[in-house]
């Protein structure tokens, strides 16, 4: 415990140049505050005192505005610079050298049981205001800029910038009306169907969407193509009524170049246009 402690304290001052001695780290980072009443906490959340655990997670949330889920695992040397808006969902694991500033949420996207938090491997760092939602792992060393929202895997060692919202499905009745969910009619649903219609469709993703901008490109790309073989078909039938027509080869479109459609829909395609 005293190990631990001391590896954190280390942590912070290697990656903080503001950091000036060890008294000031213990007494006014709120980062190690959270780290050390979380240990606490996990390790009563283990032990099967869950009440506890939940009682000191909450006490460590009012006094840093750091919520980490007494179930959540995290490794060593693990650095929350700022802590501020951070949020640890309860299946999130975290492994050794992971840094987080301020405003992150490692967050699920389901109502349902099980796994439903991100997995950080060792050495990755989450900029001030990213997202990380859902059950998919971030690679060791990978980097996650600041306000970035990732809801898909990230290879190791990479970094990722940007955010992921978009219009991704659009939930209306026969009426036109946007479909909203009574907390009962979500909960007859829980009890009578699989896994995915549980979903929490709130946070506006469902693993099952269609994207809507690789959709166009698939068609526009169907579309080329038609358009492609009918002017061959013309082509063809020139050369046969005058034979001295130019038939020249132009530039066939590769859609192996094209990465915005999905490799299902590119073998599709691929199999029509042979
Ligand atoms: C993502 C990050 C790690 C990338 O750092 P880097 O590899 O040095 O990248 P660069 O700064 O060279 O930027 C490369 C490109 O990405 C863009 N970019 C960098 N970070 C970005 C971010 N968070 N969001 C959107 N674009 C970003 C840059 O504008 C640049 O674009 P350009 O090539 O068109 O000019 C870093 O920018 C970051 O966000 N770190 C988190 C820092 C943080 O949260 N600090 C809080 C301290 S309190």
């Amino acid at each position: 415990m005293k190990k631990d402690l001391k590896e954190d304290i280390e942590a912070v001052f290697t990656r903080d140049p503001a950091a000036r001695n060890s008294l000031e780290v213990i007494l006014t980072y709120p980062g190690i505050h959270a780290l050390v009443l979380h240990r606490g906490a996990h390790y009563l959340w283990q032990h099967d005192h869950k009440l506890s655990a939940r009682i000191i997670s909450y006490g460590s949330r009012a006094l840093t505005s750091i919520e980490i889920h007494p179930a959540a695992k995290i490794g060593k040397r693990f650095f929350i610079d700022h802590g501020v808006g951070v949020v640890i969902g309860e299946t999130a694991e975290i492994g050794d050298d992971v840094t987080l500033y301020h405003g992150v949420t490692l967050g699920g996207v389901s109502w349902n049981n099980g796994k439903r938090h991100p997995t950080l491997e060792d050495g990755v760092i989450v900029g001030a205001g990213a997202k990380v939602l859902g059950p998919f792992t971030v690679g060791k060393g990978a980097k996650i800029g600041s306000n970035a929202v990732v809801v898909k895997p990230v290879p190791a060692g990479a970094t990722m910038i940007g955010d992921a919202a978009r219009m991704i499905s659009d939930h209306h009745d026969e009426k036109g009306n946007p479909i909203v969910k009574t907390a009962k009619e979500i909960k007859a649903t829980k009890k009578t169907s699989s896994t995915r219609a549980s979903t929490f469709q709130a946070y506006g993703i469902e693993q099952s969407s269609q994207d809507p901008v690789a959709e166009a490109f698939a068609k526009m790309l169907e579309h080329i193509q038609q358009s492609e073989n009918r002017l061959d078909q013309l082509q063809d039938a020139m050369c046969k009524l005058d034979p001295d027509f130019c038939k020249k080869d132009y530039d066939k479109l590769c859609l192996k170049d094209l990465d915005v459609i999905g490799d299902s829909d590119m073998d599709a395609a691929d199999t029509e246009e042979k």
